[in-house]
């Protein structure tokens, strides 16, 4: 019955959901700035998640903690290392997991000391959810002229329709920029299909206080020499416009 929790990843994510609220006001707390206020006619928190595992954790505490949200979304963009997951695709997260979490000989690689388990996964009937409402907010009517996100130019951008593939992101404190790195990832972890550095830690966060959480990561490089190319404008002019779009069909749904 809390408000929903919505972390943004980059600021022009978190602008366009603020330019949406009509109401929203400022509360500060640990360093960060949370906006209070409706979206879609749902009341909502919205906030910038912060980069990297700590910062990301540190936020969905206190969304859960300080101001009770009922369940908790996180938007951003990712590295894709699917063999079929291209630059403009979405991934919606069935499992998360921290690649650089290793206590082993204690406990074995990539668990989480405690759970037991070293995938988290959030829940089945929001996984759908939040993949049906990116299917909608991303068809090609929504992409074709006339529809709500006909500025996107894919082709002058060189990107492909979107698709949208579930499945396991994972997460760690890197930037991955390397063939070789995204190459070690796959060789551990053959079904992973993007890799970003919040989603998981938000995950255990989410285990903690028993909330509902889903992590939608749109892919903004394949994470080789090439990841960091384009990544403002990338941001700027097709993953900002997807969250929104995504953020406002599953809050109708
Ligand atoms: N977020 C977007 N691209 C990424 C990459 N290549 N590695 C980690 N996080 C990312």
């Amino acid at each position: 019955s809390g408000p929903i929790g919505i972390m943004a990843a980059m600021p022009q994510e978190l602008q366009a959901l603020l330019d949406l609220m009509p109401d929203e006001s400022r509360v500060q707390r640990g360093g960060r700035e949370f906006w209070r206020g409706h979206l879609g006619g749902r009341e909502v928190v919205a906030v910038l998640s912060g980069i990297g595992k700590v910062a990301a954790a540190t936020t969905a505490t206190l969304l859960a903690d300080a101001f009770g949200v009922s369940q908790l979304w996180f938007t951003g963009v990712a590295g894709g290392l699917g063999a079929d997951v291209r630059v403009g695709d979405v991934v919606v997260a069935s499992a998360l997991l921290q690649h650089d979490l290793d206590a082993s000989p204690l406990f074995p690689r990539h668990e989480v000391p405690g759970l037991g388990v070293s995938r988290l996964h959030p829940p089945a009937a929001l996984v759908t959810q939040v993949a049906d409402a990116v299917a909608e907010a991303l068809s090609p009517q929504a992409l074709a002229p006339g529809g709500p996100l006909s500025h996107i130019h894919l082709d002058t951008l060189g990107l492909h329709a979107p698709r949208v593939h579930t499945g396991l992101i994972v997460s760690g404190d890197q930037f991955v920029n390397s063939a070789e790195d995204a190459d070690t990832l796959r060789h551990h972890l053959p079904d992973v299909l993007a890799v970003e550095m919040e989603g998981a830690a938000v995950a255990q966060v989410c285990v903690a206080f028993g909330l509902p959480y889903a992590v939608v990561r749109t892919v903004s490089d394949r994470a080789d020499a090439s990841a960091h190319v384009d990544f403002e404008r990338f941001v700027r002019s097709v993953a900002s416009p997807y969250s929104l779009a995504i953020a406002m069909a599953l809050l109708k749904a």
